[in-house]
């Protein structure tokens, strides 16, 4: 891919090339032309670095002040809901640490590229002339989506919100990252109204793409038995007539193109040509062993063949009668087109004489007990809330217009704080479809929250305990500095959304009505003894051990997790009392172990195994530093 305009800042590339002799250009031609393949080429040696990317370790702080407490949340109980202000590269350098393999499902809505200023990369604005426009955002986001694709669990499962235009280049940007994983995407109609779009061409409508681990699959829906009925108190239970006809004509398979007779009344149906017989006749089987099914004589044995009750029939002694009525239309026809079954061109006329002729047309007998599945397959076209019909064979998410999305902010904040959210409607159909009710959600660009406020409206509507994560920037730049969309949209939003708003009311603990409101510290590797402490520790030994934040208690230690018989603790200052307190917690909390963070693990064991007491203590600095290694991509 190029980018057309010279505008913007790219690297004197031209300068470089011109530096070169003649053998180092064929060099650089072969080895660029050895690189080609099938799939996306980017820029990427040739645009700047992504400044996001550094070695610094990322630590996460804990913001008790923006963080929200549900009412009946009790007060040691941790956050399991986060909000990571900062670039979403940090965030997911973090995660990667915290969560690798246990993320459910990843919705995002990345910027689109429009040209309109909508992204930023390396502190700027990038727009519609930027030269490398294109590959610094398909750079901008292999970077984020390489780190994202490591926290999917094994049946995890991305979602990804595109415009049009974009939806290709992003495809294959994610067929890169996540080869094989395609699973297909979905079309949401964006709005009712035309958009303002030159040549007479109305862009309404937007892509959703679904790449899935190999464990993952929608819900789909609980097939209806509304079809299916018992009329003749068949024991096999309740059955729907199903076509008995397959799509491939008479020359395609002239094995399946024969008069079907029914053994009982001793009536013949003629087959349709472009329509044959689902299955074999035991006369034209020649090896039985290469049959995927019964054959149609062991289906009517079987009683699986349904043959018409009432029905016209009728005898035509001689050929000539049989051309009479062949020329009037007097003949069995198809039951939707009405195309004749006997034409002059019917192979062997003469078969059809003296017999009595069905113009009903069987059917299959399709016992509910014996359907592959009663789940019904999602579709890939999200209908509207308006649309009236109703689908049998699969299910159909459903949305409201882009413009639900502004009406909640409205709704929500009092102002449009925020612009194109996505509506709630929206994800909350997709979350339902994709998600069971414990799983984690993760929106790593989660703008005005939406994501948050579907997954609380979702659990809330199944007693679900689905958690979310989600990452914000702030869209401070050097014209806003004080700009913090995080805190001030994304976190008011949940804030209120979960406390209750405009007369509705909040969420519960349970139903996930609370978050810890995180920020990122980078720091260099060798002033982490120095500026790292307990304040980093303790959410991430919280997010490492139980995907949450701990409630911070007064006092030196530190409850972090329960896992079995053993607590878990940090420890943030190892004096004479934290060593009493140690003494005593496992009698005290009923717990057999005790494992303890502190930064002088070596004393603790020693001055706790004074007291007769055994613990497992491990080193703060190693927990800080652990994984966090590798930034640089
Ligand atoms: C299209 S919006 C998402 C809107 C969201 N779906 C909603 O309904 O509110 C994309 C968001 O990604 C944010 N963003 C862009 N680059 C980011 C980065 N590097 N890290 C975190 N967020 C980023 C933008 O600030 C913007 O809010």
């Amino acid at each position: 891919m190029s980018n057309a305009s010279s505008k913007g800042n790219p690297p004197n590339l031209l300068a470089r090339l011109e530096a070169l002799s003649a053998s180092e250009l064929r060099r650089l031609l072969v080895e660029h032309l050895g690189k080609r393949k099938l799939g996306l080429y980017w820029e990427s040696d040739a645009i700047a670095r992504d400044a996001a990317l550094n070695a610094d370790i990322v630590l996460p702080r804990h913001q008790p002040t923006h963080s929200h407490r549900a009412a009946d949340m009790a007060a040691d109980a941790p956050h399991r809901n986060l909000i990571i202000e900062g670039d979403n590269f940090d965030a997911l350098r973090l995660l990667r640490t915290t969560h690798a393999g246990r993320i459910r499902v990843i919705y995002i809505d990345p910027p689109y590229n429009t040209g309109n200023k909508d992204w930023v990369y390396n502190d700027r604005y990038v727009g519609a002339n930027d030269r490398w426009r294109h590959s610094q955002w398909l750079e901008f986001l292999y970077r984020r989506l390489t780190l994202a694709r490591d926290l999917l669990a094994p049946d995890g499962v991305l979602l990804v919100s595109i415009n049009d235009e974009n939806r290709a280049k992003l495809e294959l940007l994610l067929d890169e990252v996540l080869p094989g994983r395609r699973i297909g995407s979905l079309v949401w109609r964006t709005r009712d109204t035309t958009s303002a779009k030159d040549r007479n061409f109305s862009d309404v409508h937007e892509h959703v793409l679904v790449y899935g681990n190999e464990g993952f699959a929608f819900n789909g829906s609980e097939k209806t038995q509304r079809k299916y009925k018992n009329p003749d108190k068949d024991p096999r239970g309740p059955w729907n007539g199903d076509p008995l006809t397959l799509a491939f004509d008479r020359f395609d398979r002239p094995n399946l193109y024969y008069p079907l007779h029914d053994p009982i009344r001793d009536r013949w149906y003629p087959c349709d040509p472009n329509r044959v017989w689902a299955y074999a006749t035991e006369d034209r089987v020649t090896d039985s062993s290469s049959l995927q099914s019964e054959t149609m004589e062991e289906w009517v044995r079987r009683e699986k063949i349904i043959f018409p009750d009432e029905e016209e029939t009728r005898v035509w002694n001689t050929l000539d009668d049989l051309l009479a009525a062949i020329d009037a239309g007097d003949v069995p026809v198809t039951p939707k087109r009405k195309r004749p079954l006997l034409t002059r061109d019917t192979p062997d006329l003469d078969f059809w004489v003296g017999k009595t002729i069905g113009f009903g047309r069987p059917l299959f007998k399709k016992h509910w007990k014996d359907l592959r599945s009663h789940t019904n397959p999602l579709g890939s076209w999200i209908a509207r809330l308006t649309e009236t019909h109703d689908d049998e064979d699969f299910t159909s998410l459903r949305s409201p217009q882009a413009g639900e999305g502004t009406e909640m902010i409205q709704e929500v904040l009092g102002s449009k704080a925020f612009q194109y959210p996505k509506p709630p409607t929206l994800i909350r159909n997709l979350l339902r479809q994709a998600t069971t009710p414990n799983d984690i959600i993760l929106d790593f660009f989660a703008g005005s929250g939406t994501t948050g406020q579907a997954v609380l409206e979702l659990n809330a509507e199944d007693d679900g305990a689905r958690r979310y994560i989600l990452c914000s920037s702030t869209e401070a730049t050097a014209k806003e500095p004080d700009k913090n969309i995080c805190r001030d949209v994304c976190a008011e939003r949940m804030r209120r959304v979960s406390a209750g708003y405009a007369g509705k009311p909040g969420f519960t603990a349970a139903q996930g009505g609370e978050f810890a409101y995180l920020t990122l510290d980078k720091l260099p590797p060798a002033d982490l003894p120095f500026e790292a402490g307990p304040q980093h520790a303790l959410p991430l030994l919280g997010l490492r051990l139980a995907h949450s934040v701990p409630a911070e208690r007064p006092g030196p230690v530190q409850h972090i997790a329960r896992a079995g018989d053993c607590d878990v603790l940090l420890c943030t200052q190892v004096d004479a009392h934290s060593i009493d307190m140690l003494a005593g917690w496992a009698a005290s909390h009923d717990v057999a172990r005790i494992a303890i963070y502190s930064e002088r693990p070596e004393s603790l064991a020693e001055a706790l195994s004074a007291r007769g007491v055994e613990a497992t203590c491990y080193g703060l600095l190693d927990v800080l530093r652990q994984g966090q290694a590798g930034g640089r991509a």
